[in-house]
This record gives C-alpha cells, sequence and structure tokens, in this order.
C-alpha cells in the first residue's frame, strides 16, 4: 500500500510540474488567486523572501513536502475560493495548522500550503457549557481559555499541536480517563468542502459526514469551527503531578507495576513510562510521568506504588492545569526543526516479558548508534469512559485501547535512517505480536505511515468510509498521507 501512495503522490507531483495554471492566464499565485480573495489573504511563492511569513509552521523535518508556495485565507470565504481555484486547476495543496503530524509520503509531496492560522478564535459559551475553535486553534488556546473561566475539556498532552488536528484523529490524553477522547466532545462542526461549499456535520446535519471526520478527518474536507461539550474544572483546576525516574535494573518491575493497572486503571489517574538513555552516564532508564486529578492526599496510595518500585529520582508537584500543559513547552517537546518520526501501536494489556525485550533492545540500540535521541513511551489512561460510546458512533475503530505505545525516533541528521528505520520496524512488528490485538490497532494521529487505512481505522470501516469518501471527495484533493483506498 505503501507504493501505491507513493505512485499517487508522484502523479500529482507531475500535474504541478506541467503548470500551475491550467484554466487561467495567470504566471503567479498572486495573479490566480488573489483576484478571488480578500486583501488580508496573505499569499507567496516559495522563492518570495516573505515565504516563511506565509507558510504553516512544521513541527517535524521529516518527510517535509515540496512547498511550491502557500497560501495564509483570512476568511472562511476566502478558504472557499482558495479550494475552489485550486481544485480547477489541478494544484495540488495542504492545509495545515500546527504541522505536528509528519507522514511517510509527504516528503514526495510538491503543491501549495494552506495556512489556517488566521482562523484563530475560542469563543466559549458558559451558560450552554461550549467552546467553538477555529482551524488555526492550538490546544494551548483551549487549555488557558477554559482554565480561566473555571472550566475543563479533556485535550492533548502538549501545549502545541492544533486542536482540530488532534480531534479529527480521536484525541488522547490525561483527561481520556475521565471524558473520553476528544471526539466524544465534539457536538458539530463546520467544514468546507472539495467543492468549496461550507457544510455543517453535526448528529442532525450530514450525520454519515460527522461519522467521519471523528476519527478519520483528514480525508473530507477542511473543518474550519468545531465546538466542543465542556466541563466544570476537577479540584479546583489543579493536579498532582509525579515524576520518577528508574535506573534500568528497576525496568521489570516497573511494567510488573504497570501491568497491574490493564483493565482497572482510575478515571483520574494517567501516566506514561518513558524509555530513554542518558548519554553521560551511558544507562538506559524508565521515566514515569504520573498525573492525577485531585489533592496529593488522594493520589498518595498511588505514589506508594510507584515509589516502593525504588525511583532514582521522585519529584512531587501540585500545580496549575496550565502550568502541568505548560512544561510540555519548557521541556522541548514543541521544539520544531527536528528530525523525528514516529512508530505506534496499540495494546490490550501489558506484556512485562515484551516490554523487558524491548527496553533491553533500545538499550543495545542507543549504545550503537551514539547519535540516535530517540525516546520509547507506553501511555496509560483509563478508556472505561472512551468504551461507553458504542464503536459504530465515529469511524475511530479502537476504543477499546489500554496502552498507547509511541516512539519518537528523532536523530540530528539522517545518515542512521536505514538503521533507525529497520530496528523500528522490527520493534513494532514484535510487539504486535504481544499487543493483545490480532490486528494492529493503530492511532491515526501517532501513525509512521506505512500501516494503511484497515490499521487506521479498522477494515470493517473501510467500505463505509470509501463510499462517503466518494460522495465528499471523488477527486481525493484531501487526505494527503492517509489514502483511503
Ligand atoms: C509534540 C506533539 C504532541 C502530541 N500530543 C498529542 C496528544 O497528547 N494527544 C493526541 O491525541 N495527539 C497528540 N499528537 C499528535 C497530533 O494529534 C497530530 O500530530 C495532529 O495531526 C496535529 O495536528 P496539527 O494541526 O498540529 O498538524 P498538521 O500537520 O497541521 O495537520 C495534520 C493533518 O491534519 C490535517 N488537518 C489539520 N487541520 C485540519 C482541519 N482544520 N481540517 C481538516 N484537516 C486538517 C492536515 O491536512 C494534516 O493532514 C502530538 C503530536 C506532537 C508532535
Ligand atoms: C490564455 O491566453 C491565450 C493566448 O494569449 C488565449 O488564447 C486564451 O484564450 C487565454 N485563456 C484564458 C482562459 O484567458
Ligand atoms: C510577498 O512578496 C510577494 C513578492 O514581492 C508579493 O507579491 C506578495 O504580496 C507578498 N505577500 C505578503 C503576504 O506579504
Ligand atoms: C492550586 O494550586 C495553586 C498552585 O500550587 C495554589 O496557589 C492554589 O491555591 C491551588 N488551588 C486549589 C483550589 O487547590
Ligand atoms: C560512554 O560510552 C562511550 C562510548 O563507548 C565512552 O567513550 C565513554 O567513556 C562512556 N562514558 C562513561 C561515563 O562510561
Ligand atoms: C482485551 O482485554 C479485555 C480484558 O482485559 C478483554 O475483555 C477483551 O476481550 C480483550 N480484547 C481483545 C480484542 O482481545
Ligand atoms: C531489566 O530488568 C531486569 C530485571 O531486573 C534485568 O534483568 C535486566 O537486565 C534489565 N534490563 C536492562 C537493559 O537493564
Amino acid at each position: 500500500m505503501l507504493s501505491r501512495f507513493l505512485v499517487l503522490a508522484s502523479v500529482a507531483h507531475s500535474m504541478v510540474a506541467h503548470s500551475y495554471f491550467t484554466s487561467q492566464n495567470a504566471s503567479t499565485l498572486e495573479e490566480l488567486y488573489g483576484p478571488a480573495v480578500s486583501p488580508d489573504t496573505e499569499i507567496a511563492e516559495s522563492t518570495d523572501a516573505n515565504f516563511s511569513t506565509v507558510v504553516g509552521p512544521r513541527w517535524s523535518a521529516w518527510e517535509a513536502p515540496h512547498w511550491s508556495g502557500a497560501i495564509k485565507p483570512a476568511s472562511v470565504h476566502d478558504l472557499q475560493e482558495v479550494v475552489k481555484i485550486s481544485v480547477a486547476n489541478q494544484i495540488p495543496f495542504i492545509a495545515t495548522n500546527r504541522g505536528h503530524g509528519p507522514k511517510l509520503g509527504q516528503g514526495q509531496f510538491t503543491g501549495i500550503n494552506i495556512n489556517l492560522a488566521s482562523f484563530n478564535t475560542v469563543t466559549l459559551d458558559t451558560a450552554n457549557n461550549l467552546v467553538t475553535v477555529g482551524a488555526g486553534v492550538k490546544l494551548w488556546d483551549i487549555q488557558t481559555t477554559l482554565y480561566d473561566a473555571g472550566k475543563e475539556i479533556q485535550t492533548g498532552n502538549s501545549v502545541c499541536p492544533g486542536a482540530i488536528g488532534v480531534t479529527i484523529g480521536g484525541g488522547i490524553g490525561m483527561m481520556t480517563g475521565m471524558y473520553g477522547l476528544m471526539i466524544d466532545a465534539l457536538q458539530s462542526a463546520r467544514i468546507v468542502t472539495a467543492k468549496g461549499n461550507v457544510v455543517t456535520a453535526s448528529p442532525l446535519e450530514n450525520e454519515e459526514l460527522f461519522w467521519a471526520i471523528r476519527g478519520a478527518g483528514v480525508n473530507f474536507g477542511i473543518v474550519t469551527e468545531a465546538t466542543y461539550g465542556i466541563h466544570e474544572q476537577t479540584n479546583g483546576g489543579n493536579v498532582t503531578a509525579v515524576t520518577f525516574v528508574y535506573a534500568a535494573p528497576s525496568n521489570r518491575s516497573i511494567w510488573e507495576l504497570l501491568a497491574t493497572f490493564d483493565g482497572d486503571q482510575p478515571e483520574k489517574l494517567s501516566f506514561q513510562a518513558v524509555i530513554e538513555y542518558d548519554r553521560s552516564s551511558n544507562s538506559s532508564e524508565v521515566i514515569v510521568q504520573f498525573w492525577y486529578f485531585g489533592p496529593v492526599t488522594e493520589a498518595q496510595p498511588y505514589i506508594d506504588l510507584f515509589t516502593a518500585v525504588g525511583p532514582i529520582v521522585a519529584s512531587i508537584d501540585y500545580l496549575r492545569q496550565t502550568d502541568l500543559y505548560y512544561e510540555s513547552q519548557t521541556s522541548g517537546v514543541c521544539d520544531e526543526g527536528h528530525i523525528v518520526s514516529a512508530r505506534t501501536l496499540g495494546f490490550n494489556r501489558t506484556d512485562v516479558a515484551s516490554y523487558e525485550a524491548h527496553f533491553a533492545d533500545m538499550t543495545a540500540f542507543y549504545q550503537a548508534n551514539p547519535d540516535f535521541q530517540g525516546i520509547s513511551v507506553f501511555q496509560y489512561y483509563s478508556n472505561r469512559v472512551t468504551l461507553q460510546t458504542p464503536t459504530s458512533e465515529t469511524a475511530f475503530p479502537w476504543r477499546d485501547i489500554q496502552v498507547w505505545w509511541l516512539t519518537q525516533d528523532r536523530y540530528p541528521d539522517s545518515s542512521i535512517e536505514p538503521q533507525v528505520d529497520e530496528f523500528m520496524a522490527g520493534q513494532r512488528a514484535n510487539l504486535q505480536v504481544t499487543s493483545g490485538f490480532s490486528t494492529p490497532h493503530v492511532y491515526f494521529n501517532y501513525a509512521f505511515g506505512d500501516e494503511g487505512p484497515a490499521a487506521w481505522y479498522s477494515e470493517a470501516n473501510l467500505p463505509k468510509l470509501r463510499e462517503l469518501k466518494a460522495k465528499w471527495d471523488p477527486d481525493y484533493v484531501f487526505g494527503n498521507g492517509a489514502p483511503l483506498y
């Protein structure tokens, strides 16, 4: 399926190479799009000095598209015009917000970037417990607006990803245990379609499209606006956050402790175990970050369990939710411009022997590759609330995931990329065997890009998704890196 995608991408490439503009005699993007859009819409060729101020940001340097130009629409009407003109002239495009979704194959793409940054409004309706966000909003904008109003909503754990981008793939984070996925909070969306129309998708209007964008949302249009239900703050907006660092010999005991939470994780408790390597001491270690939405006294029984394993460092904080989220910024998670890809799988359970083998393999790989800076992360969120929504309700198929494994494969230059890819593909294959699922359950938003639509959306959902694709986007103008065939 990978080669199939690359073939299509190169077809797109040749369309652009012949001529930008088949239906009009324009020689620049400004001439082609400018007359149809408002003056505040920004347009630049990739060769223009101001290009970098118009193109959207990109988090990873891995598989970066070749932008021939960029357009930052100022209004939804402008966006509609940009889509219509692009489609009429067969100009491939990718609409982006925060650029946190690298996928294999994007490096083969040539076309224009539609930067959604101007749609940056967050509108709170406290009386009805709703928030409406635009396509240029990042998670931080929601987290702070709601915190200041004494409200909360489930988001991803970092401040930097695009809010709608996270949502339309599912949306997981430390409040998933309490409230489910971000798609479970979504009540309606406004979407610019391939024809350049704006439609509403909700349980009452275009309900099949609403089903599809909750999990497979990159394939059907550009979501300009999303409205979510919100909640009163838990524990006055404060959270207990603990970081434990364990030396390598403790790894098995940690995996054994994690396994005790399988199928029985408290809703207010989330954690992730991160495998990394300390280059100053030449040793691998496990860092457990633990979040509890309540006071330290309430979290103490769980803190005790992790303390009993014997961390070499333990720091306990009690802080505002916003300060916790902001740590992702200060810890460098949001830094742009590094080469980073990801491997991911969902597990049904914690297989201690597989975790231990993976830790040993990672340790050996770090030692053999002094430039490798990657990490491997096991995220644990209670799925009890997530499972209360029937699987048939949304295109997101993997509500039964208990553990979200992902790697961040980071290296300073592409010279070790072949070794990294071979090693990580092997680790993924090993971990699949004991995942508890007979076929790969892959969270699309964490995906490398080679897993294929059955792994992202489930085999069972493909006929309906393809039918909806034929209805809403028959010419495949959306969904770069996420083919449905
Ligand atoms: C540092 C970091 C932390 C992360 N943390 C989490 C986390 O805690 N939880 C989680 O669930 N995920 C997380 N992710 C993954 C994240 O959900 C995806 O990377 C998501 O695609 C990011 O959206 P974006 O707007 O930043 O990316 P972009 O690269 O701009 O967009 C990603 C894809 O979505 C499409 N898209 C973007 N906006 C729209 C729109 N409005 N309408 C239609 N299509 C659109 C784009 O065309 C592209 O195909 C994280 C990623 C990173 C890099
Ligand atoms: C483009 O220019 C050519 C030559 O000047 C002309 O014949 C043609 O009609 C023009 N097409 C459009 C769409 O304006
Ligand atoms: C960028 O520069 C080009 C060429 O000078 C100009 O036509 C265009 O209007 C500029 N765009 C913005 C957004 O400044
Ligand atoms: C929340 O934590 C902050 C910072 O530690 C503290 O100042 C505040 O009093 C706490 N509020 C509640 C409701 O616990
Ligand atoms: C770590 O390993 C490197 C490469 O093998 C070696 O040069 C260095 O001295 C080691 N450092 C320590 C603290 O053992
Ligand atoms: C996953 O594990 C749970 C119990 O932990 C079990 O009920 C369920 O059947 C498992 N699902 C699969 C697909 O194996
Ligand atoms: C992981 O823990 C087990 C049990 O203590 C130990 O035998 C093994 O060496 C550890 N792995 C590494 C890479 O240190």
